[in-house]
């Protein structure tokens, strides 16, 4: 019987608990066999004896064994995890916008910046006329721009400023604001401009605000934002709504001054446009501008996106395209 036990085979849960009947209940036949050792001449009974429990424990094994090789299907069974979802489930990542855009208002938080926001659909007033763009002044051209058909003074701002002037006529100083948000121009989509994109806009306005002020904040966000050995440069530019007005360099991030293709070999990158808050803004704004002065900046959230990460094309950004979101997965 000791080769029988061994050759015993079962694919399932029912064909095992036969075999179990069979050979081990207390109808089995080995059941039988121990029930019979009495009946064994006392001389026999150590050899039979050691036979018959080698032949029980044999039985138990191969039944264990079996059991195992198919996974039983009663309680005991873990093999299903009840609780797992159906499917695996990709979670989503932040876009690299809002990747940069946190950045953003994370460093300049960190220098007592606080957050404001204010509508996309503007009225001329808040986007050109609060901010000192006089009527049919050219300078309302720098900014191609949407306007809503049945209501020519309701438009879709193009710059962040315009909330500059919705903080203004609420509050007085001091006011330290950064205000992300979305713009709109109308310019023809291509790799390298959208008819959409983002800004951050940054107000500071207090007594005593003087420009140093302004180049200390922006040489420290850059550090922050590109790393520690990031230079600045200042040079000096036009817009309506600051006097004196600037653009700002940092050094290339890819050959850091060096001169690349990058920065077009002259090793510096253009990143945003500053100056002290023209005092007809102040005015036009409720705000006495023989008492107070500001500084203001605005920078592109896409600009400073493609510094970081070398995107391409700007279209990227608006596309959703999963094999270019996922990239960004390790900086969430
Ligand atoms: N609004 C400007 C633009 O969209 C950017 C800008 C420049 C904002 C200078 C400012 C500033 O606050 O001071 O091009």
């Amino acid at each position: 019987m000791l080769a029988e036990v061994e050759a015993l085979q079962a694919s399932n849960a029912e064909e095992l608990e036969n075999l179990r009947i069979k050979y081990l209940s207390k109808k089995g036949a080995i059941t039988a066999l121990m029930a019979d050792f009495r009946n064994v001449p006392a001389e026999q009974k150590k050899e039979v004896g050691i036979k018959i429990n080698e032949l029980k424990n044999k039985a138990q094994e191969k039944l264990n064994e079996l059991r195992e090789a198919f996974g039983s299907s009663d309680s005991e069974d873990n093999s299903i995890d009840i609780t797992r979802t159906a499917y695996p489930i990709a979670l989503g990542t932040r876009h690299p916008l809002s990747l940069v855009k946190n950045e953003i208002i994370d460093i300049f938080a960190r220098l007592g910046f606080s957050l404001a926001e204010g509508p996309e659909v503007e009225d001329d007033w808040h986007v050109f006329s609060s901010m000192n763009f006089a009527e049919d002044h050219p300078a309302r051209d720098m900014q191609d721009t949407f306007f809503v058909e049945a209501h020519p003074d309701i438009i879709l701002r193009t710059h962040t400023s315009s909330v500059q002037s919705r903080v203004m006529e609420k509050q007085q100083p001091p006011i330290r604001i950064i205000c992300p948000g979305r713009v709109y121009r109308n310019e023809a989509v291509s790799a390298r401009a959208h008819c959409f994109f983002h800004q951050v806009e940054g107000l500071y306005v207090d007594e005593n605000v003087s420009f140093t002020d302004l180049k200390q904040v922006l040489l420290l966000f850059a550090r922050e934002m590109f790393g520690e050995d990031t230079q600045i440069r200042l040079r000096p530019s036009y817009f309506p709504f600051t006097e004196p007005s600037a653009e700002m360099d940092v050094s290339c991030t890819l050959c850091k001054g060096q001169g690349c293709s990058m920065c077009k070999g002259s090793g510096w990158l253009e990143i945003l446009g500053c100056g002290m808050v023209h005092p007809n803004v102040l005015e036009l704004n409720g705000i006495d501008s023989t008492k107070y002065k500001g500084y203001a900046f605005g920078m592109g959230v896409e600009r400073i996106a493609n510094l970081k990460y070398q995107v391409k094309d700007l279209r990227m950004f608006s596309e959703n395209d999963v094999r270019f979101l996922k990239e960004f997965e390790a900086a969430n």
